[in-house]
């Protein structure tokens, strides 16, 4: 066997064997290997004219077949059959060898797998690859971890198979160990919390207009011509016009309204209580998956909760369809405002030194949160590396200031017909909890000190304070 090979994947379900035909459609000879061979007799079967693939039955020759340093992309389930993946790789391999993950992993895992690999004198590069099937052929976004060095020679060919955007490459460089899986969670986060909001606009106009699906398809179809282009909105709009073949209605009226996750938004939740980053808007989309899906409440809930809710009615169509459009986009940017301080919360407690003007850069096509948006986030950060807030930039303050007394008109409309709206009222709640004077929090403090002398501290002098609740009241310095 001839070590020729420039790259090698291994797993080749779907996402894997559309990454392998996209590095030899690139012009790299692509070392292909899978659990069963017969998937890898199929991919060369129906693409092999696409390009040099290098077919191997075993691990071991799949890994000779590989020039060195060996760079080897792991495309299984994240988890155990990871794991198993590795454990079978490591001992064939050499020092200064590549092995890469580009399944959806935790990143804690990518942090484990990488200090392990290290051991053996190996670069672990756990990698985000966002776009699904169809982005894995055609240019993906790509967020790679790892070392610096491993890059070196990774990078260009990653850079390479990714999407384009005005001619740069959706894929750069991320950070060290866990940082490329930790950017791919927080972008399924933000994600869940973009998809939800969608899905709150969709029924504000539904229950507002009384609309039709294909009705607010049209208007999805409009919204996409401006501000909110992107790719989640184009799809939406051609969902809602799709006609359910069988039964000759909406589609989207026949779909089960359960909404399903495979985790990543459950992990960027429970990363966001850990650092103590308040991303309520993308907390909000994935409980509202979880309520979708409580079925025995939603039971006893539908029979038993009165609405005491007014009629709604729209006196003015296309004033109520801008006013969702703007309380969409800020809403947006809320989410997206949250995710990337999360982003510089883990980075920091990490020492990952991630570029959130780049990461913003790299989302701007392949990936599922594409949009045209995310080149006004990149322009945010280079305009200030260290912004701690992206609705403080300028850009943003002017774009949601302008939609803000929209915003309240909806949500206080939703909540007065009963339409749940809840990323879109927390996302208001926020806007007006960060810009607050001044927070019940300081009731909250005080709260703490009666009850289990927690301390507090004072705006009009340093140091930490107790006052004795039980006894002459007096204030004593902590
Ligand atoms: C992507 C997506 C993808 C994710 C699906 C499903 O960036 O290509 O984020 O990685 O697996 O969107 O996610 P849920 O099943 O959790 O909704």
């Amino acid at each position: 066997m001839s070590a020729r090979a420039q790259i090698g994947v291994t797993g080749l379900a779907v996402m894997g064997r559309n990454l392998a035909r996209n590095f030899a459609r690139h012009g790299y000879t692509v070392a292909v290997h899978n659990r069963s061979y017969a998937k890898t007799e199929s991919l060369v079967a129906e693409a092999g004219h696409e390009g040099d693939f290098v077919p191997s039955e075993s691990m071991a020759d799949f890994v000779a077949s590989l020039e060195r340093p060996r760079k080897v992309v792991i495309m299984v389930k994240a988890g155990a059959a990871t794991d198993a993946v590795i454990d079978e790789l490591v001992p064939l391999l050499e020092e200064g060898d590549i092995v890469v993950d580009a399944g959806n992993a935790h990143f804690p895992d990518t942090i484990r797998r990488e200090a392990a690999l290290k051991e053996h004198g190996l670069h672990f590069v756990g990698t985000g690859v966002s776009g699904g099937e169809e982005g894995a052929l055609l240019g993906p976004s790509i967020m790679p971890g790892g070392t610096r060095e491993s890059y070196e020679s990774l990078g260009p060919i990653l850079e390479d198979i990714s999407a384009k955007v005005d001619g740069t490459p959706c894929c750069t460089y991320v950070g060290p160990d866990g940082a490329g899986h930790f950017v791919k969670m927080v972008h399924n986060g933000i994600e869940y919390a973009d998809m939800q909001l969608i899905a709150e606009a969709y029924d504000l106009l539904k229950q507002g207009l009384g609309a039709s699906a294909a009705e607010i398809g049209e208007i999805f179809a409009q919204w996409n011509t401006g501000d909110l282009e992107s790719f989640l909105i184009e799809i939406t709009a051609d969902v809602l016009q799709h006609v359910d073949a069988a039964t000759g209605q909406a589609f989207v009226d026949v779909v089960l309204d359960q909404a399903e996750q495979k985790g990543t938004g459950r992990w960027t939740v429970q990363n966001g209580l850990d650092l103590g980053v308040p991303i309520t808007g993308i907390a909000e989309a994935t409980f509202a998956r979880a309520l979708s899906g409580s079925v025995p409440q939603r039971e006893a809930g539908r029979s038993a909760l009165p609405a005491h809710a007014q009629e709604w009615e729209v006196k003015d169509r296309d004033a109520f369809i801008e006013d969702v459009r703007l309380a969409l986009y800020a809403s947006k940017v809320v989410a997206y405002s949250q995710g990337f301080d999360q982003i510089a919360a883990a980075s920091l407690e990490n020492g990952w030194d991630i570029d959130r003007g780049a990461m913003a850069r790299i989302w701007r096509g392949g990936c599922i949160i594409r949009a045209r948006f995310l080149n006004r986030i990149t322009e945010a950060y280079e305009r200030d590396a260290a912004l701690p807030l992206l609705l403080a930039d300028p850009y943003f303050t002017d774009a949601v200031g302008n939609g803000l007394s929209a915003w309240r008109r909806i949500v206080a409309g939703a909540a007065q017909n009963g339409v749940p709206t809840p990323a879109f009222s927390s996302s208001l709640a926020y806007y007006d909890g960060v810009r607050a004077e001044r927070l019940p929090a300081a009731l909250i403090q005080a709260q703490r000190d009666f009850f289990g002398a927690h301390t507090y501290r004072r705006v009009d002098r340093d140091g930490t304070f107790h006052t004795q609740w039980s006894g002459d009241r007096a204030e004593v310095e902590a």
